[in-house]
């Protein structure tokens, strides 16, 4: 889908959260998106109809009965490229079930073919009851994706499932279901632990040795697994500016060793774990308690000494050869290369795979800054199985589809030979 010409269609249900479409309809004509507002009548009690045709630079209607001469529902739902519905309150859902047509949106959603987006907010209570969770998977048989939404703060003072995604993880989601990344389900009862951002290792209070990690690719990654099912617990070093993804855990660490240590302590009872963080190799052995000071501490600050932080994935793979893990965990990791004189990034890539020993790794070429900060990624997945998959430039969300179809794949694998012992 070239993004010049898209149509994309933001339904609007009436809920408290409508006023994050505005948000969402934003970054789609941001994009340089053609965006058709088609809110509910409860919608419009919550955002007016000049904001929604303020921002699209479209008209808005609610009913079937506005311009008919150019038959809306027809027109819009058959020139629709995308629809991302917008909060999707537990009432719209249960009218696409039952595919009633008694406004535009529902009527509009009768006509179109094309890929269709839904991000839910309501109560929790709302969300999990039987009727809203026989009609999301209702939706969901029928090609529909429906988001998990995020666990949080809701209305009142309540806090639990039924949040609003963020508008800029929905938007994301919403083209990685267009560009054709699964949204099914099939990691739902599997925990996945991953790491993301960069380790700081402390020179002293005001200084760190540290990476140009985003965190992206590990929030991508998580995002993904918790949209298909899985439960996410996530170790998270310094990467505080991205939305939490729908349900995750997510415990925060600055070091190397912070990390280590709060992987060790998780990594029981989770069927995989994913090192996307880049990890810092070394450590000042001598971080100081104060802040060194030219003239000072000019000996401190021109030799600073490091010594070598732990290899947390090395360590993962150790503690599972003696033992200590799930021999079932699957472990995969990143390779970040640049290549060299004699190797290529790939060949180093092996080599690394082969040294730390985990299950699959994936290598992401580094060289002119391509990866570190940017939204799309691209690189070679490697397994230890010599299975060896291109991983196309995308989204990282969607670089994050294709490592979870693998990762699934090493799950099925290890279930099976530990089944046949
Ligand atoms: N990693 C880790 N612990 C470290 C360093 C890296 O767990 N101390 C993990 C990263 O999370 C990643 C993988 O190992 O999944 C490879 O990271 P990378 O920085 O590419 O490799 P290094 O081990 O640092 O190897 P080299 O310096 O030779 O590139």
């Amino acid at each position: 889908m070239e993004t010049a010409s898209r149509n994309i269609v933001v339904g609007v249900a009436g809920g408290i959260a409508a006023y994050k479409a505005c948000h969402v309809i934003r970054a789609f004509k941001e994009m340089g998106d053609e965006v058709r507002v088609v809110p509910t009548q409860a919608a419009l009690e919550f955002v007016g109809k000049t904001t929604f045709e303020a921002l699209s630079g479209n008209p808005v209607s609610t009913t079937v009965n506005d311009a008919v001469d150019q038959v809306q529902h027809v027109r819009i739902g058959k020139e629709a490229d995308l629809i991302v519905i917008a909060p999707a309150t537990a009432d719209l859902l249960a009218r696409m079930v039952q595919g009633r047509a008694d406004d535009l949106l529902t009527a509009t959603l009768l006509v179109a073919t094309c890929p269709v987006v839904v991000a839910p907010a309501m109560h929790t209570e709302m969300w999990e009851h039987p009727a809203t969770q026989a009609n999301v998977a209702t939706l969901r048989a029928r090609g529909i994706v429906v988001l998990q939404p995020a666990h949080g703060r809701l209305t009142g003072s309540d806090t639990g499932p039924g949040r609003l995604l963020d508008p800029e993880q929905i938007v994301d989601l919403a083209l990685a279901a267009a560009q054709g990344s699964s949204f099914d389900t099939s990691l739902a009862g599997t925990k996945v632990l991953i790491s993301a951002g960069g380790t700081q290792e402390h020179i002293d209070p005001v200084r760190y040795i540290g990476n140009h990690s985003s965190g992206r690719q590990g929030f991508a990654l998580a995002e993904m697994a918790a949209q298909r099912g899985a439960e996410v617990t996530m170790v998270v070093a310094n990467s505080d500016a991205l939305p939490t993804p729908a349900g995750a855990t997510v415990h925060k660490v600055t070091s190397a060793r912070e990390m280590q240590a709060a992987i060790m302590e998780h990594a029981p009872g989770h069927d995989a774990v994913i090192m996307v963080a880049a990890v810092a190799d070394v450590r000042p052995a001598h971080p100081a308690d104060a802040k060194l000071k030219k003239g000072r501490d000019e000996a401190a600050l021109e030799s600073l000494a490091l010594e070598e932080n732990p290899d947390i994935l090395r360590g993962l793979v150790q503690a599972r050869e003696r033992g200590e893990l799930d021999p079932d965990l699957v472990i995969a990791g990143f390779a970040a290369e640049t290549g060299d004189a004699e190797h290529t990034a790939l060949e180093l890539a092996k080599a690394k795979l082969e040294r730390k020993g985990c299950d699959l790794l994936m290598l992401n070429e580094v060289s002119g800054n391509q990866v570190f900060g940017q939204q799309r990624n691209r690189g070679v997945l490697l397994a230890r199985d010599g299975q060896q998959r291109e991983v196309p430039d995308g989204s990282k969300l969607e670089v994050a589809g294709v490592i979870l179809e693998e990762l699934l794949r090493c799950l099925e694998r290890r279930r099976t030979s530990s089944q046949d012992k």
